[in-house]
Formats: structure tokens, C-alpha cells, sequence
């Protein structure tokens, strides 16, 4: 500290950022436990909170863009888990990505909810990595809790992206659509392999 106090300046400014990341995550996981906040807004309403809490980075930008209908159109349970996706996986790639612009899009096509999280990173090889944290394993969990499956693909410097395809609620509100249907494996790909 004493020999180069401008390198120990940007240390301990890193620390800081760090910290206040990992407070930010901590506070942001038990507002995602506490039922009665997850079911209360829909999520673009939700979302767009979220973006604003998180849009900490002068490097890497979030981009939102939800579809009032597929908003709409989740249950609440399943809004909290897509939540809890989104907000691991834009943690996730503002600490490890590298990358200029991270983008969150919810869209409905077809009868079915399009989630996709993406960013232009530094990537990583998900046959290596993928079981060795909790977040990945977590969102993972959480697609199967819906009946669906997260697709992970990312290519070292290729970027990353997150997909998550769920079956709309049939509006007779019977058990198949939008996260009370069976669980499929999770499954991982290479981007372009
Ligand atoms: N968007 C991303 N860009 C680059 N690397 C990533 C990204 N998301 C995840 N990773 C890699 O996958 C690893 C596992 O992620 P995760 O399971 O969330 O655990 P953690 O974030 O606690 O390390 C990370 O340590 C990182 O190496
Ligand atoms: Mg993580």
C-alpha cells in the first residue's frame, strides 16, 4: 500500500465494488424468498426494478424488452422463478462476462413464453464449468420446479446466452401449461458448436 498507493487505491475500489455487489445480491435474495413481493407485481413491472437495481456497470448496459402479453401471461410462481433467472443471470454476467451489453427479452410466440438472458462476454466452456457454482445449478433447478429446461450456451469468447421455453397457461387453468407440467433434463450447449 505504502509502495504504490494509486495500485492500492484501485484494489481496495474493487473491494468496494465487489461488496457492494454481493450486498446488492443478498438483498435482492430475500426480497425473491418473500413470497408475498414476488407474486405482487407482474414481471415486467418487476423486471424493470430489477434492471434499474442492477444497471451498477459503466461497461456492460442492460437491456429490457418484455411483452406485456407474456408477462401477463405467467403465473405468479413462475414469474418468482424467472425472476430469480434473470436476476443470477445478469449477476452472473456482470461479474464474470466481460461484455459491453447484456439483454433480457420475455416474448410470447406460438402458445409458448420465451425467456432469453445474453450477453456479448468473454464466454466460458460449459462442460467444464457448469456444475461448479450454485447459480447455474439454481436456475437449472428452478426451470425444472416449472416443467421446462434452461439452455445454457456459451463459447469461450463467444458470449453467453440463457433460453428458457415455457408452455402458456391454458386459460382453464388446468395443470400443463406454465409451470406445473412435467420436468425435462437440463440441457447445455456450445454457441456455434
Ligand atoms: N455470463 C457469463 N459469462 C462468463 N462466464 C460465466 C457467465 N455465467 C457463468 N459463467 C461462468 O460459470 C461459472 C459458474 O457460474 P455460477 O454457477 O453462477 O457460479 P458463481 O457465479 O458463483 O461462480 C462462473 O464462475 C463463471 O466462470
Ligand atoms: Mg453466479
Amino acid at each position: 500500500m505504502k509502495e504504490d498507493p494509486i495500485e492500492a487505491e484501485k484494489r481496495l475500489k474493487g473491494c468496494l465494488t465487489s461488496l457492494n455487489d454481493l450486498i446488492r445480491n443478498v438483498r435482492n435474495f430475500i426480497v425473491g424468498l418473500d413470497p408475498s413481493q414476488s407474486h405482487s407485481k407482474d414481471f415486467k413491472t418487476a423486471m424493470e426494478a430489477l434492471v434499474a437495481s442492477m444497471s451498477v456497470s459503466p461497461t456492460n448496459q442492460l437491456f429490457l424488452e418484455v411483452d406485456p402479453e407474456a408477462s401477463k401471461a405467467l403465473k405468479p410462481h413462475a414469474t418468482a422463478h424467472l425472476l430469480q433467472i434473470c436476476r443470477e443471470a445478469i449477476s452472473n454476467s456482470l461479474r464474470h462476462s466481460h461484455a459491453s451489453s447484456t439483454r433480457i427479452r420475455l416474448e410470447k410466440a406460438d402458445e409458448q413464453i420465451h425467456l432469453e438472458i445474453s450477453d456479448d462476454g468473454v464466454g466460458f466452456d460449459p462442460d467444464t464449468v457448469v456444475m461448479s457454482g450454485f447459480g447455474l445449478r439454481n436456475m437449472s433447478f428452478r426451470a425444472e420446479e416449472l416443467g421446462s429446461q434452461l439452455d445454457i450456451s456459451s463459447k469461450l469468447n463467444e458470449g453467453t446466452r440463457i433460453t428458457l421455453d415455457l408452455a402458456c397457461a391454458p386459460q382453464n387453468g388446468g395443470r400443463n401449461g406454465n409451470g406445473d407440467g412435467h420436468p425435462h433434463q437440463t440441457h447445455t450447449t456450445a454457441v456455434g458448436g
